[in-house]
């Protein structure tokens, strides 16, 4: 077969002098050549040796002066990861790599021993963006030391970021960014360019993969029939191992659904339980679970109305040319919640709107800001009297709706086959009209036992109990940051651990907000909690949070440090993550005695030791 720049990574000029080489080529001196690059590590031994035209395994090995067997390539994968989404596709992307003869290095940032990095010829970044465009916790130490003036020239370094993140933040895959920046400053090569990936990040998560793959096995992907292996390895590359995963949701059916909060209250905290019977998905305490909700119909409904659309109308939904109903498809497939800069683009394009073509002008970043938050898709094709634009047109320029995230709230020793959730409802007004968080909503309103509802398991390495079950832990979730913690007290009675626990909680009010207040006073009877202190904020004149019992319990906490405590918390991450870090550092100031420069480094020591751990949205 010719080689062509379209079947094969070569450029008009090397293809040409190729075709001219290789038909002149006897049947020993194409043996020798496949041998002879092989040896050079120019193709990976899987590949040379699937490719019929190329040199035989035991062609080469006949012959083994003139051309040893393959040697396979080096390849270094970091991942940096708060949820467990770039640490899940890196090892699979790992095993994949170990499986086509590459001999990989697979490491959380944090774990990874920078005085390698001199060394590494091919390194593979996988890293997700939290906060406002801010590392992940593991990334945090790596991000640091590489953007420092310590970090070492690599000049002979060939790499690829994969940057995980959301299009609706501001600072979209921000932290991918800074490593691919900063790496080709340090001296490196690029193998692929980077890939940001949306929430649905499968398929360019894919893609990535694939050309990354191909890439690496470099002269594997000079013949047709070697670039079909390359490729099929790629598409396996990212490909699901369970039965179940996030492109293949279980329909898990509801056992419970109950409101936590007692009359009175100003919040609504469902308690969900669901069955997992008959999944085969399984998880650990500090796992989350992945939702898929339904807009709420009311929405939909005055979408549909606003645009004069009908809603029997099929339009596309679904990657496959599946099609539904229109009013289907804006319930059940497509996100109409949140406005983001990307969708406002490519509605003007669509629309070729003047008004909304002069809001996304630069200079007018504010502005637009301003516009996005707290506004949905109803709020825009109003505004810009959008009416008329065809269904089929419109859906085409949706994000497929994300599923939500919930810590898992229970112990699969303590409750085999289920999964327990606690879900505050989110409801607020803006610009008039009330809004209604799409999950916590959907499953507080149109969601009774017996519903099934599409779920899948999110494993979470970075919020796990410690393995020794003598070492002591310390809890800070107040509000549904809770959640882990009864399954990770409900985990410990189970195994009969003898290590002692310290919950931190709070919410609004002692006499409605108490969440599983009944759960905990057992626990704490039966020695399965050691100590619990409580603030509940608006029951005294003074606001009174988590870290001012912390404060207050200061050398008591300290003392637990010292004896080696892991630290959790769990909750709300823009306000409370921050001020408990605060007051962790103040009491490592206060009890210790260490300077506020000394205070950071211990906690950053205790994050890289996985003794403080974050799960917080
Ligand atoms: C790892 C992880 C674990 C989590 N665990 C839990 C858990 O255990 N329990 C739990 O309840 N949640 C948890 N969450 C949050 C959860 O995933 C959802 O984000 C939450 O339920 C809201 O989703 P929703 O679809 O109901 O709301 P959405 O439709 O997504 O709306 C929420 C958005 O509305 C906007 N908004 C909210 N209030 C206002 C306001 N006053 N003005 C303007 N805009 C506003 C914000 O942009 C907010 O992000 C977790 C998140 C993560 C990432
Ligand atoms: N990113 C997302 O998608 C998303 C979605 C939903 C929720 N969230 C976040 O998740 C958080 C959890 O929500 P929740 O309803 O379970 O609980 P919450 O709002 O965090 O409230 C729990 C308790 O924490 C208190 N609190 C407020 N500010 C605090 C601070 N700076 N430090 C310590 N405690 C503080 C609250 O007091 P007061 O109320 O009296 O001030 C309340 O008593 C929310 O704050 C929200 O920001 C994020
Ligand atoms: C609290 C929070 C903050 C986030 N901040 C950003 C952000 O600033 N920029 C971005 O692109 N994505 C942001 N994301 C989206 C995540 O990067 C995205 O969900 C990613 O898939 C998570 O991957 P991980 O599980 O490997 O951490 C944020 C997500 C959460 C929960």
């Amino acid at each position: 077969m010719e080689l062509l720049v379209t079947n094969s990574p070569f450029t008009q000029e090397q293809a040409e002098l190729l075709n001219r080489l290789l038909p002149t080529l006897t049947e020993g001196q194409r043996i020798w050549l496949g041998g002879y690059l092989a040896a050079q590590g120019f193709a990976a031994g899987s590949a040379v040796s699937a490719a019929p035209a190329a040199a035989p395994v035991t062609a080469v090995t006949a012959a083994p002066a003139e051309a040893p067997a393959a040697v396979s390539k080096e390849v270094t994968v970091l991942f940096g990861s708060q949820s467990g989404n770039s640490s899940g596709l890196a090892k699979k992307l790992s095993k994949k790599l170990e499986e086509n003869g590459f001999q990989v290095t697979l490491s959380s940032m944090a774990d990874y021993k920078t005085n390698g990095l001199k060394k590494v010829q091919n390194l593979l970044i996988l890293v997700s963006t939290h906060g406002e465009g801010e590392p992940p916790d593991n990334a945090i130490s790596f991000h640091e030391f590489l953007h420092s003036k310590r970090a070492p020239k690599l000049d002979g370094l060939s790499f690829s970021v994969l940057g995980l993140g959301d299009t609706s933040y501001e600072f979209f895959c921000q932290t991918a960014k800074d490593f691919d920046k900063r790496l080709e400053e340090l001296g490196g090569k690029r193998i692929v360019p980077r890939v940001d990936c949306d929430v649905d990040y499968d398929d360019a998560a894919k893609q990535w993969a694939e050309q990354v793959v191909q890439s690496l096995q470099g002269a594997g992907a000079a013949s047709p029939a070697t670039a079909a292996v390359a490729a099929s390895v790629g598409a396996a590359v990212i490909s699901e191992e369970s039965e179940y995963s996030r492109s293949n949701p279980f329909q898990a059916e509801v056992l419970e659904n109950l409101n936590l909060n007692g009359r009175g209250s100003d919040r609504e905290t469902r308690h969900v339980e669901l069955s997992l019977e008959g999944s085969g998905l399984q998880y650990e305490p500090g796992d989350s679970l992945g939702v898929y909700p339904q807009n709420h119909p009311r929405l939909v409904e005055e979408l549909i109305g606003a645009m004069g659309w009908n809603s029997s109308e099929d339009v596309p939904a679904g990657k496959a040319g599946e099609r539904l109903p229109l009013g289907e498809a804006l319930l059940r497939y497509y996100e109409i919640t949140v406005l983001t800069k990307p969708l406002l683009e490519q509605v003007a394009k669509l629309t070729g709107n003047s008004g909304l073509q002069a809001l996304l002008e630069a200079g007018r970043e504010q502005e637009l800001r301003a516009y996005l938050y707290g506004r949905d898709l109803l709020d825009l094709v109003q505004d810009y009297s959008l009416q008329g634009v065809p269904a089929g047109d419109f859906v085409s320029v949706l994000r497929k709706l994300p599923a939500r995230l919930y810590s898992i709230a229970s112990s699969p020793k303590a409750h085999p086959d289920e999964v327990h959730l606690t879900v505050r409802s989110v409801r607020y007004e803006a610009q008039g009209r009330e809004r209604y968080g799409v999950c916590s909503v959907h499953l507080a309103e149109r969601v009774q036992p017996g519903d099934g509802l599409p779920v899948f398991v999110q494993q979470n390495p970075n919020f796990k109990l410690p393995e020794n079950p003598d070492t002591p832990i310390i809890m800070i979730g107040p509000g549904t940051g809770v959640a882990p913690f009864r399954a990770f007290l409900g985990e410990r009675e189970e195994i009969g651990a003898q290590g002692k626990s310290w919950l931190f909680f709070g919410d609004q009010h002692f006499a409605t907000d108490f969440l599983y207040q009944i759960e905990w006073q057992r626990w704490l009877k039966d020695g399965v909690l050691t100590r619990l202190d409580v603030a509940f904020s608006r029951d005294t004149d003074q606001k009174v949070y988590v870290q001012h019992r912390m404060l207050e319990k200061s050398k008591e906490l300290y003392q637990w440090l010292q004896e080696g405590a892991v630290v959790y918390i769990c909750g709300d991450e823009k306000k409370m993550a921050h001020d408990v870090h605060a007051a962790l550092a103040a009491i490592l100031q206060q009890e210790g005695g260490l300077s506020p420069e000394a205070a950071a480094d211990y906690l950053s020591r205790m994050q890289q030791e996985k003794r403080y751990q974050r799960d917080v949205y």
